[in-house]
């Protein structure tokens, strides 16, 4: 059972009362696949391994031996190296490849770098890339689990976990949870990783963008759609905010940071509108003054902090539940 930081009353699709069976798992490319139950699993798996990372000795031996390749394709600090950190605390050998100035940039295609890095026998893959389907593609080419540390604008599975094991721990559950999330939908994947695990779980998922930044079917996701903070953000329990995707706008969506600020910018008036107890997210690397200002990022309504601990603790789940399954498999 998730230990919460409030004791607030369960349901049935929130906490379920009997034991979870282990999600057969061999990948994890999206949320979109899993049932709340797997969800919950890797959550309580999760909640675990926070106690773990809050000791002196923080490692646990489940998965040594075994060798986890990090592989990015995009820039990345906190992602890339929050799941160094998962890998080594389970024991793992964990290596960075430097894609950026490997031979992919003499021009090897992802098939033929998936296909040599099968060939040194790892056991899990973990990838950004900046296409969306990369994550499957690899996971059908080579033998070991993939997990997907973002692929495009697709999915960001780890994120939207640790995001909903952030919100759990301080609501004590996410059904009936009103939960806004602003800025550019259009462009991220922490926004459809997140429309898909809160509205599994039973969240009501508001969006709030300019027009340019929302696509159109967005609404047959399950979401209510709203391109006025003012209105969107009433009566809110999460605030979470994204980053402008600017290395992904082909073209001019907003007329200037400043301007973008001005109307659609967190700041102290409009976080007023939300719940007087609303937590504010924000996935990283923030750009402060264009999407949140600084004084809400560091304010006490702020978990900004807490959702990269609980970044490396939903990542040794994922990692140990995805190696279990697979264990499970071959025998
Ligand atoms: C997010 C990403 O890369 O999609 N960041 C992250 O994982 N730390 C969000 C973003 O880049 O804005």
């Amino acid at each position: 059972m998730a230990k919460t930081d409030q004791n607030t009353k369960k349901s049935e699709l929130d906490a379920p009362a009997f034991q979870i069976p282990t999600p057969k798992l061999k990948h994890l490319i999206g949320i979109e696949g899993l049932t709340a139950l797997d969800i919950h699993f890797l959550l309580d798996r999760a909640e675990e391994m926070v106690d773990i990372s809050r000791q002196v000795d923080k490692r646990r031996h489940t998965l040594s031996g075994r060798t986890l390749i990090n592989l990015f394709f995009e820039n990345s600090t906190r992602t890339q190296s929050s799941f160094e950190i998962a890998g080594k605390r389970l024991g793992m050998d964990v290596i960075n490849m430097a894609v950026a100035q490997s031979s992919v940039k003499k021009g090897e295609t992802l098939v033929d770098t998936a296909v040599t890095l099968n060939a040194m026998q790892p056991d899990l893959l973990v990838m950004r890339h900046h296409a969306a389907g990369a994550a499957e593609l690899l996971a059908q080419k080579v033998g070991c689990s993939v997990i997907n540390a973002g692929d495009g604008a697709h999915e960001h599975p780890t994120q939207a976990l640790l995001d909903a094991l952030t919100i759990r721990r301080k609501k004590g559950s996410i059904e009936g949870l009103v939960v806004a999330i602003c800025g550019d939908v259009a462009h991220s994947r922490v926004a459809r990783s997140n429309i898909l695990l809160l509205n599994t779980l039973g969240a009501q998922v508001r969006v709030i963008a300019p027009s340019t930044l929302l696509p159109s079917s967005i609404e047959s996701l399950g979401v209510t759609a709203y391109r006025s903070m003012e209105d969107g953000l009433k009566g809110c329990d999460v605030v979470m905010m994204l980053r402008l995707q600017k290395e992904r706008m082909a073209g001019a969506f907003i007329p200037s940071m400043r301007e973008y600020f001005r109307f659609f910018g967190l700041d102290k008036a409009r976080l007023k509108l939300a719940k007087e107890d609303a937590i504010v997210m924000h996935p990283g690397p923030m750009n402060r003054g264009v999407e949140i200002a600084s004084e809400i990022a560091d304010g006490v309504q702020s978990v900004i902090v807490e959702q990269v601990e609980m970044g490396v603790a939903v990542r040794m789940a994922v990692m140990e539940v995805l190696q279990q399954s697979c264990a499970e498999d071959a025998t």
